[in-house]
C-alpha cells in the first residue's frame, strides 16, 4: 500500500502477525527516461530488509505504461533476486492514468498484451497482476483475463470495482467468482473484507484460492492472527490489539533513528480506519490527530 507497507511497516506486522502469508510493497513506477540504478530498486524495497527472511515474504510491485523501460528493469528485478513480481493495473490515481500507467491499461488490450510480453520475455518467476474489472465499465474484463492468461500469469487479483468506480459503493465480488469460471489461473480476491465474517463469506461466495485485504489490514492488522487462532474480537481485545501495535511501530521505527516527527506522521496516517467502532472512536481520532507530539499521542493510546 502507497505510502504505508514501506519496509520497516512490514518488519513490525511480520512479527506482530506472522500469520499473514505475503506483503507488498508500494508500487514502484517505471520510469520512461533510463531505468532507474539497482541501488534504487533495493531502496525502493527497503534496504535494511533486502537480505533478510522478509524478502522471501514481499511481493514488489511495480507499475508500467508503453514506453517504460520495463523490460530493462524486470531484468535488473530478477538479478536482484525478487521471486515475486506484480504488476498494478488497478490504480486509478488522475497522475497514473494522465500517464496511462495503472488501472489505464485495462482499456488498451495491445498495450497491455505488449507490456505482458516483454516482461514474460525477461521473467519466468512467479509474476502476478493486479486488477480493477475495468477501466469505464466491465465489458474489457473477459478479454483482459484471457490475455493474462495467454501469458502465463500466475495469479490474478481482482478488486471489483472498475477504476470510474474509485471506492464507490461495495466491492462487487461477483466478478471474483466469474473469473475463476473463465480462466484456470488462481484467483485472488480483494475488496471490502473487512472482518473473519467477511474472509468466510469471501472464500465461500467465490471459490477463490486466496484473499488480499488492504483497508480491512489497517483496521485490523491482527486480522490474519485472529483468524488462524479463531479469535472473536471485542472491544477490549481491539484496544488491546491497538496499543501493541502502534508501540511496536514506535519501537521498531525508532530503532532505525526515525525522526519523532515522522514517527508521529507515520501513526497519524494509520488511524485513519484503526479506531473504527471503538466507542468514542470520532473523539479520539480528533485527539490524536491534534497532538503536536510523539509522546502526548502515546500517551492517549497507552490510556485507551
Ligand atoms: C492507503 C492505500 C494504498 C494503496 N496502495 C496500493 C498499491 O500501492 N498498489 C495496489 O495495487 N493497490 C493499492 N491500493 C488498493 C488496494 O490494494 C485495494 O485494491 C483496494 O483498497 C480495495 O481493497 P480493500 O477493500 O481491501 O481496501 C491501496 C489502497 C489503500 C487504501
Amino acid at each position: 500500500m502507497e505510502g504505508v507497507t514501506n519496509s520497516v511497516y512490514r518488519e513490525v506486522v511480520a512479527e506482530l502477525y506472522p500469520q499473514w502469508d505475503y506483503f507488498a510493497c508500494d508500487f514502484l513506477r517505471i520510469p520512461t527516461t533510463a531505468p532507474y540504478p539497482k541501488k534504487h530498486l533495493i531502496k525502493h524495497f527497503g534496504k535494511v530488509h533486502y537480505d533478510s527472511d522478509l524478502r522471501n515474504k514481499t511481493i514488489y510491485q511495480v507499475l508500467t505504461s508503453e514506453n517504460a523501460k520495463t523490460k530493462e528493469t524486470i531484468i535488473d528485478l530478477r538479478d536482484l533476486g525478487f521471486k515475486w513480481i506484480d504488476l498494478n493495473l488497478g490504480c486509478p490515481s488522475k497522475t497514473v492514468v494522465k500517464n496511462h500507467g495503472g488501472s489505464y491499461l485495462l482499456k488498451t488490450p495491445e498495450v497491455l498484451n505488449k507490456i505482458l510480453g516483454e516482461i514474460r520475455e525477461v521473467y519466468d518467476g512467479y509474476f502476478t497482476v493486479k486488477i480493477r474489472v475495468g477501466f469505464e465499465d466491465d465489458s474489457v474484463f473477459e478479454r483482459n483475463l484471457k490475455i493474462f492468461e495467454k501469458h502465463g500469469v500466475n495469479a490474478i487479483t481482482i478488486h471489483g470495482r472498475t477504476r470510474e468506480e474509485l471506492y464507490k459503493g461495495k466491492a462487487n465480488w461477483d466478478y471474483l467468482k466469474q473469473a475463476t469460471e473463465i480462466v484456470n489461473i488462481p484467483i485472488v480476491g480483494n475488496g471490502d473484507i473487512w472482518t473473519l465474517n467477511d474472509v468466510a463469506a469471501c472464500f465461500s461466495y467465490t471459490n477463490n484460492t486466496s484473499l488480499m485485504i488492504a483497508r480491512g489490514a489497517l483496521k485490523r492488522p491482527w486480522l490474519a492472527t485472529h483468524y488462524y487462532q479463531g479469535i472473536k474480537e471485542n472491544e477490549e481485545i481491539r484496544k488491546e490489539e491497538i496499543k501493541k501495535y502502534l508501540f511496536k511501530i514506535y519501537n521498531v521505527y525508532s530503532k532505525y533513528n526515525y525522526p519523532k516527527e515522522k514517527i508521529l506522521r507515520f501513526m497519524k496516517g494509520l488511524i485513519r480506519y484503526l479506531f473504527d467502532d471503538l466507542t468514542k472512536a470520532e473523539v479520539l481520532k480528533r485527539t490524536c490527530l491534534r497532538s503536536e507530539k510523539l509522546e502526548n499521542f502515546l500517551r492517549i493510546i497507552e490510556t485507551l
